[in-house]
């Protein structure tokens, strides 16, 4: 069903979660911390398949570095990944002390700075990075997966 299809060029990246599920995402709502989206294609938010969320996080000015995809990044202040980990599939978290995301199953961390290297744990490679850009004051995908994203 179409709910489950990947991230693909020209969806709309919208709320995952909360008030404003649904609702396409404001860059200035956005900050270190990750925001949870969802792919929308049309009218079909793809919230069916749970390896489609994503993180949506803003850094300030140079804060990015390689090997982030920094041409397939807003302004290169923000930045997509794939919310689950490419070990067995949980949803990482943020953590608060130093700024990674960090898997609550077998503790991979990954940097967010540097295109979600793997920093620690059994995670076999990064969180894929999602190319995105800006149209009119809507996040738009703008293309697939940069990286092999969880599929298990
Ligand atoms: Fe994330 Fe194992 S599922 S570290």
């Amino acid at each position: 069903t179409p709910d489950k299809e990947p991230p693909a060029e020209g969806d709309i990246l919208v709320y995952a979660e909360g008030d404003k599920a649904g609702q396409p995402v404001k860059v200035s709502d956005l900050d270190e911390s990750p925001t949870r989206v969802y792919p929308k294609a049309g009218d079909v938010v793809k919230n069916g398949d749970p390896n489609n969320l994503l993180l949506l996080m803003r850094f300030p000015q140079g804060e990015l570095k390689e090997p982030t995809e920094l041409d397939a990044t807003v302004q290169g202040t923000v930045v997509a990944y794939s919310a689950i980990c490419t070990h067995l599939g949980c949803q990482v978290n943020y953590k608060d002390s130093d700024g990674t995301l960090l898997c609550p199953c077998h503790s991979g961390n990954y940097d967010p700075k540097e295109g979600c290297k793997v920093i620690g744990g059994p995670p076999p490679r990064p969180l894929p990075q999602l190319p995105i850009k800006l149209e009119g004051d809507q996040i738009i995908a703008s293309g697939e997966f940069l990286g092999e994203p969880y599929t298990g």
